[in-house]
C-alpha cells in the first residue's frame, strides 16, 4: 500500500526537521561542546551575554572540579571494599535515601555532614586559635570581614612531592579559609609531583572533602621530570611543578574571563589566621608578593629555613637566625628590616618564599610571569664537557629567585620613581648614594656619554667575579642531608666554611666618572615578609615556637601593623646560591655575589619581547 503524503503533510514535516536542525544549531551556538566535560570549558554564546560569573559555582560547572592522574591501578582488596560498599548501600542507604518520608532527613545529613566538615581543623590547626601573636590576631572577634565581604575570588596552590605528613592540616587550612572567604571564592590547585608515599592517598580524602563542601578545585598528578633522578635539574623542576600548578589560573582567564585576586601558595604548615593576615597585609600594601616565615626545628631549636630563596633588601642572605636571638641577630641582615622585625611589622625584602606566601596575580602571572630557571646547568647524566664558565654567566639559583628578578624588572618596566618614565635619563652613579634608596629622590637626569654606563657596569661585574671566584673555590660544598620530605633540606649550612659573601664595595667607593640609572630610581616591586605569619614542619612545639617569637606580652598596635610607607629599590648585587647542575634537590650548590643592574635587566627584557 503506497502512503499517499499531502503536501500539507509535507510542509508539516518540513517544519519539524527545520526546527530540529534549528534547536541543534543553537545548542551547539549557545552552549559548549560536551565533548572533554571536565576540562574548563569555554563560555557559550548565551553565557557569556547574560551571566558573569562571579562566584566558583560547581554545581552549575562541574568541570570545576577535576581529577587528572589519579591513581587507578587495581589493588589488592578492590573486590574486598567494592563488596562492602555495596553492601551498606543496598541494606542501610538505598531504602531510605528513596522513601519520601525520609527525604528531609538526607538533607538533614549532609548538612550536618558540612557543618562537621567546616569544623575540621587537622592535626595542628586546632591549636592555632591558643598561640601567641603580638598583637592579639587571635583573639575571638577578629573575623576578617574586609577580607570575605569584597566578594574576591582567591586561588591557592599546593605543590606537593612526598610530603603526606603535611596535606592533611594544609586540608584544614583549605577548609578554614572557605569557611571566611566563602566556599565559592575559592579555587585550589593541588599539584602531586611524583610523590612516592600516601599523598595519592591523601588527595583521594581532599577530593571527597571539597566535592562536599562544593569547593572548585583541580587536583593534578604529574611523573616526575626524568625517571633518573639524578638526571633532573632541581629549579627547573620546581618552576614547573608551579606552572603546572598555576595552569587552572590561566585557564580560567583565557576561557571563562574568571581574574583571581590573590594566589596563595600553601607550604609546611601555616595557621589559617596567618595567612588571612598576610593577606590583608597583601591587599593594604598593594604588594606582588607577601611571605611568611618558614621556621624549622634544628638539635632542639628553632631556625629560620628558606635561606635559599630569601634575600633582604641589600641582597643579603638571611641570617639561619634561632627563633629565640635577640632582633638584631634576627634572619634579616638590613637595618631597616632588622628593626621591623623587631616590632614584628612587615619588611621589604628583594626576594623570599619562606613558607605560605600570597602573590598578587595581577602584578605577575597576568602579565605573563611565570617560573623559569636557568638553562645552562650542566647534565651530569649525559656526556657533555663540563661547560666553560664565562665569568659574567647568569646566577643560575633557585626558580623563585627568578621569579622575583621577574618581578623587579616587570616593575621597573614602568619606568624611573615619580612617574618620569623610560630609560631616557641617565645619573651620575655616586649621586645618588647618600640618600641610599631612599623613595622619593628621583635623581635629576643628565648626559653621559653613551658607552660609560656598560663600561662601568662591566668594571662592577669583573669585581664581582673576582669575588665569586674565590668564594666558590671555598664555599663549594655539598648538602649532604639524604632524605627528600618536602622540609627544609635545600639550606645550606651555615658555618665558617659557608659564610655569606660581604657587601659589594659600596659605589662610593667606585670612580664617578661613569653615569648610569642607579636600582633605586626604578619604581620598585613590593615584595615583603610578614614575620606573624609563621611557617613550621611537622613535630615542631607551635606555643614554644610562638613564645620565642613574639614573647609574652603584647605589642601597641601604632597603625603601622600592616602597611609599610617606604619602598625601597633592589641592591645593586646579591648573594647568588647556586646550583649549576642536575643531581635533583640535594645536588651541590655553591655561592657568589653577582651584581644586579635594572637598567640592564630592563633593557634585556624589552630586548627579549622585541624580538
Ligand atoms: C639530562 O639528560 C638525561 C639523559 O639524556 C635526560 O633524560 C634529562 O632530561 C636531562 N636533564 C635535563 C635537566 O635536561
Amino acid at each position: 500500500m503506497a502512503i499517499v503524503i499531502t503536501p500539507g503533510q509535507q510542509r508539516l514535516g518540513v517544519r519539524v526537521a527545520l526546527g530540529v536542525l534549528l534547536i541543534i544549531v543553537f545548542r551547539s551556538i549557545l552552549f559548549p561542546s560536551n565533548t572533554q566535560p571536565k576540562e574548563i570549558q569555554s563560555h557559550g554564546v548565551l553565557e557569556r551575554v547574560l551571566l558573569t560569573d562571579k562566584y566558583l559555582d560547581v554545581h552549575k560547572y562541574p568541570f570545576l572540579q577535576h581529577r587528572t592522574g589519579r591513581d587507578e591501578r587495581p589493588d589488592l582488596f578492590d573486590k574486598e571494599v567494592n563488596d562492602g560498599v555495596m553492601d551498606f548501600w543496598t541494606r542501610f542507604q538505598k531504602p531510605f535515601i528513596t522513601g519520601s518520608e525520609t527525604a528531609h532527613l538526607d538533607q538533614q545529613v549532609v548538612r550536618g555532614a558540612i557543618e562537621d566538615l567546616l569544623m575540621f581543623n587537622g592535626w595542628v590547626a586546632g591549636a592555632c586559635p591558643t598561640l601567641k601573636r603580638p598583637f592579639g590576631q587571635n583573639s575571638m572577634d577578629e573575623h576578617f570581614e574586609d577580607l570575605a565581604n569584597q566578594g574576591h575570588l582567591y586561588y591557592i596552590g599546593i605543590v606537593v612531592h612526598s610530603a603526606d605528613h603535611f596535606l592533611v592540616d594544609q586540608l584544614a587550612v583549605i577548609v578554614q579559609l572557605a569557611r571566611r572567604l566563602g566556599t565559592r571564592n575559592i579555587f585550589v590547585s593541588v599539584l602531586d609531583s611524583a610523590s612516592t608515599d600516601s599523598t595519592a592517598t591523601l588527595s583521594d580524602l581532599c577530593e571527597a572533602v571539597m566535592i562536599t563542601l562544593g569547593i572548585a578545585f583541580r587536583i593534578k598528578r604529574v611523573p616526575p621530570m626524568t625517571h633518573e633522578p639524578s638526571a633532573a635539574y632541581y629549579p627547573l623542576e620546581e618552576a614547573q611543578a608551579r606552572n603546572y600548578a598555576l595552569e587552572p589560573l590561566h585557564e580560567l582567564w583565557q576561557k571563562r574571563s574568571v581574574k583571581f585576586h590573590k594566589v596563595i601558595w600553601l607550604k609546611g604548615f601555616t595557621c589559617p589566621n596567618d595567612v588571612l593576615e598576610s593577606l590583608r597585609v597583601s591587599e593594604v600594601n598593594n604588594a606582588a608578593m607577601v611571605c611568611g616565615m618558614d621556621w624549622a626545628e634544628h638539635n632542639g631549636f628553632f631556625i629560620f629555613s628558606d635561606r635559599w630563596r630569601t634575600r633582604d633588601i641589600e641582597g643579603n642572605l638571611f641570617r639561619q637566625a634561632k627563633s629565640n636571638s635577640k632582633p638584631e641577630a634576627g634572619p634579616p641582615r638590613d637595618k631597616t628590616g632588622t628593626e621591623r622585625y623587631a616590632n614584628h611589622l612587615p619588611f621589604q625584602v628583594f626576594c623570599c618564599e619562606s613558607g605560605s606566601h600570597v602573590v598578587d596575580p595581577e602584578q605577575s602571572y597576568y602579565r605573563g610571569i611565570d617560573y623559569r630557571a636557568s638553562e645552562m646547568a650542566q647534565n651530569l647524566s649525559s656526556t657533555e664537557l663540563p661547560p666553560d664558565w664565562d665569568p659574567e654567566y647568569q646566577c643560575m639559583d633557585s626558580t623563585q629567585m627568578w621569579f622575583c628578578r621577574d618581578l623587579w624588572t616587570d616593575a621597573a618596566k614602568d619606568g624611573l620613581k615619580g612617574g618620569k618614565g623610560g630609560l631616557s635619563g641617565k645619573v651620575p652613579i655616586g649621586h645618588n648614594r647618600k640618600a641610599g634608596h631612599k623613595r622619593d629622590e628621583v635623581p635629576p637626569a643628565a648626559a653621559a656619554e653613551p658607552n660609560a654606563a656598560e663600561l662601568k657596569a662591566h668594571e662592577r661585574d669583573e669585581k664581582a667575579e673576582k669575588q665569586a671566584v674565590e668564594f666558590a673555590k671555598r664555599q663549594a660544598i655539598k648538602d649532604d642531608k639524604e632524605q627528600d620530605s618536602g622540609t627544609d633540606n635545600d639550606a645550606m649550612a651555615e658555618s665558617d666554611e659557608n659564610a655569606a659573601p660581604p657587601p659589594m664595595p659600596a659605589q662610593d667607593q667606585l670612580p664617578a666618572s661613569a653615569y648610569l640609572i642607579p636600582n633605586a630610581a626604578f619604581t620598585p616591586a613590593r615584595i615583603l615578609v610578614n614575620p606573624r605569619c609563621i611557617t613550621t614542619y611537622g613535630g615542631v612545639s607551635h606555643t614554644q615556637l610562638a613564645l620565642d617569637l613574639f614573647g609574652t606580652k603584647g605589642h601597641e598596635d601604632n597603625g603601622g601593623k600592616y602597611a609599610l610607607e617606604d619602598w625601597m629599590g633592589p641592591p645593586d648585587s646579591f648573594v647568588c646560591q647556586e646550583m649549576r647542575t642536575t643531581g635533583g634537590r640535594t645536588a651541590p650548590k655553591s655561592q657568589r655575589r653577582v651584581g644586579w643592574l635594572l637598567q640592564n635587566e630592563v633593557s634585556r627584557r624589552v630586548a627579549d619581547m622585541g624580538s
